[in-house]
């Protein structure tokens, strides 16, 4: 068990997701048309989508990749194209099998599994790299880094997922929310900001073998989210090697408070090593508290 709150968050939202929002998310995330604020949330998700899949090695054959909290499973299908063995596991019964109604014939060696069930079962197995794309949105700081410690020990090279930045029209939106009805309310999105994450993964244990190699904010509209990349840092053995530094040297654009230092961040191995950096990738401003002010942001799940 991950904790009390998370297992009640975790209730909260199979309910919301298996019944409530079922239909709108199945309408989200196929071609049907949708009116213009979700679709700016499509068009973000599929911005999103695509950030974390390309922080992901572009060969992934022979490689178990963990869709925690897949949904509908669009990107467990995208990483089994490019060779994955995926294990795509849902909360929501209704989701998952939806995923399994869309999952086209794959032509080559890559795979999905889905699952019906919670991310943090360790009976789901040791991965390569876990993807939980907008999945951890709706719990605490606490129970993020708690879920990604108990992910960790399974993880041989990234855990990838995506937070939502504490921005003041998202704490707005907060607020206005409590004014409805609860039963008509989507369990709340908790923003966070970057110095509470990182402190939290800093003084978690089970991350003691993990860095911050990168983040990426993408604001769509309706739709913010962080994506942030928590990558495994190698053994002494493999640090002498002469491989890449994970940002290849790059200056990471701005210092200061948070900012991840090209130099100190570290080199991976040939298999985990993460694709160049696009200069829209943020290693210091997109999880800050200050970046946000004025955003567009939330987003209506
Ligand atoms: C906002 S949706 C995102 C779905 C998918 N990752 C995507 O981007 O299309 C969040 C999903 O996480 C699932 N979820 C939340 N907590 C979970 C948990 N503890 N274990 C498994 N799935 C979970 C929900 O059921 C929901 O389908």
């Amino acid at each position: 068990m991950a904790g009390t709150t998370y297992d009640a968050r975790r209730g909260e939202l199979t309910a919301y997701f298996d019944r409530t929002a079922a239909e709108a998310w199945a309408r989200l995330t196929s071609d049907a048309p949708v009116s213009r604020i979700r679709a700016t949330v499509r068009a973000g998700r599929d911005a999103m989508r695509a950030n974390l899949l390309a922080w992901l090695p572009e060969d992934l054959a022979g490689t178990r990749l963990l869709d925690a909290g897949c949904g509908t499973g669009a990107l467990a299908v995208e990483a089994a194209r490019r060779g994955a063995e995926v294990v795509a596991v849902d909360v929501s019964p209704t989701l998952v099998g939806l995923a399994r109604e869309r999952l086209p014939a794959m032509p080559g060696r890559g795979r999905v599994e889905f699952r019906v069930g919670d991310m943090l079962d360790p009976g789901l197995g040791p991965f390569d790299h876990v993807v939980a794309m907008d999945s951890l949105i709706h719990y605490s700081a606490a129970d993020i880094v708690r879920a990604l410690a108990r992910l960790a020990p399974r993880t041989e090279g990234s855990l990838l997922f995506t937070v939502a930045p504490r921005t003041a029209l998202l704490t707005l939106m907060h607020a206005a929310g409590k004014l409805f009805p609860k039963a008509d309310r989507a369990p709340a999105i908790v923003p966070v900001t970057e110095r509470a994450l990182r402190r939290r993964i800093a003084a978690e244990p089970m991350l003691d073998g993990f860095a911050v190699a990168r983040t990426h904010r993408v604001n769509s509209g309706f739709y913010l989210s962080n994506a942030v990349a928590l990558t495994r840092i190698p053994s002494p053995r493999t640090r002498g090697e002469g491989l890449a530094p994970l940002v290849g040297g790059e200056p990471s654009g701005r210092e200061g408070e948070g900012a991840a230092q090209a130099g100190s961040l570290p080199a991976s191995p040939p298999h985990l090593r993460l694709p160049p950096r696009r200069a829209d990738d943020g290693v210091v401003a997109a999880l800050s508290p200050q970046a946000g002010r004025g955003d567009q942001g939330g987003r209506p799940s």
